[in-house]
């Protein structure tokens, strides 16, 4: 597999990163009541320990330039040290926090089946497949989304960045905007970052691991959807 061909099937798994209920929820169609349920899988499927991630594909790889990436990702994740001003994970909670949600939760979260699954894909894809994998897994499918393509191509739709004043969560649930501080360090980085990840599996995963990071990108695919078929029930909704 060439680099171009490598770079065509990420983008292609990074285009069906979408799933059916995403919609319902930036629309108001959770109700209130359930979406505790969301931030709480999200929290404990990979928002915590999102900064452990990074750092396993840190002490996989060999190469120093690829090391500097993930410890300047590293170091912001985990302490806000560059951007953000605190640890991204912290900042996470301040949605549940501003909707008035029962934090008491977030130190006690049961997975849903779908949900332990996922995390599971994730331990073994970070811990034991190489740097290639972790890094690829973590920098580019866990951070990355639909709209992958918009940062590496001038062509290719960009991410939507609408004003925070019209954040699904400002609009259909009352948040205040004081408490998107991760969403508006997210954006402040987000495009640099973007382009870091790709730079780096691009430019520094060898031919020979490719195949590799492709079919570990599907699995975290598969359970990444299946997984939120798992949320969008607990929550209620129904597949249309
Ligand atoms: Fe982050």
């Amino acid at each position: 597999m060439d680099r171009a061909e490598f770079r065509e099937q990420l983008l292609e798994i990074m285009e069906a990163k979408e799933h059916w209920a995403w919609p319902m929820f930036t629309s108001g169609g959770v109700a209130r009541s359930a979406l505790h349920v969301h931030f709480e899988q999200e929290y404990a499927t990979y928002v915590r320990d999102f900064p452990v991630f990074v750092g396993w594909a840190y002490v996989q790889c060999p190469i120093p330039a690829v090391r500097r990436e993930l410890a300047e990702n590293l170091y912001e994740e985990e302490t806000g040290g560059l951007v953000a001003g605190r640890p991204h994970p912290e900042l996470f909670l301040e949605y549940p926090r501003g909707l008035g949600m029962d934090m008491s939760r977030f130190d006690h979260i049961q997975l849903l089946p779908g949900a332990t699954r996922y995390r599971a894909a994730l331990d073994r894809l970070v811990q034991q497949s190489g740097w290639q994998v972790a890094a690829s897994v973590t920098t580019i499918f866990i951070e990355g989304t639909q709209y992958d393509r918009g940062e590496l191509d001038r062509d290719a739709p960009r991410r939507p960045a609408p004003p925070l004043e019209e954040h699904p969560l400002v609009v259909h649930y009352g948040l205040s905007v004081d408490h998107l501080a991760l969403t508006r360090a997210h954006r402040q980085v987000e495009g640099e970052h973007r382009r870091a990840a790709w730079h780096v599996v691009l430019d520094h995963v060898g031919a020979d691991a490719r195949p590799r990071v492709t079919a570990a990108m599907r699995e975290a695919l598969d359970m990444w959807q299946l997984y939120r078929d798992d949320v969008a029930h607990a929550c209620g909704l129904q597949r249309p």
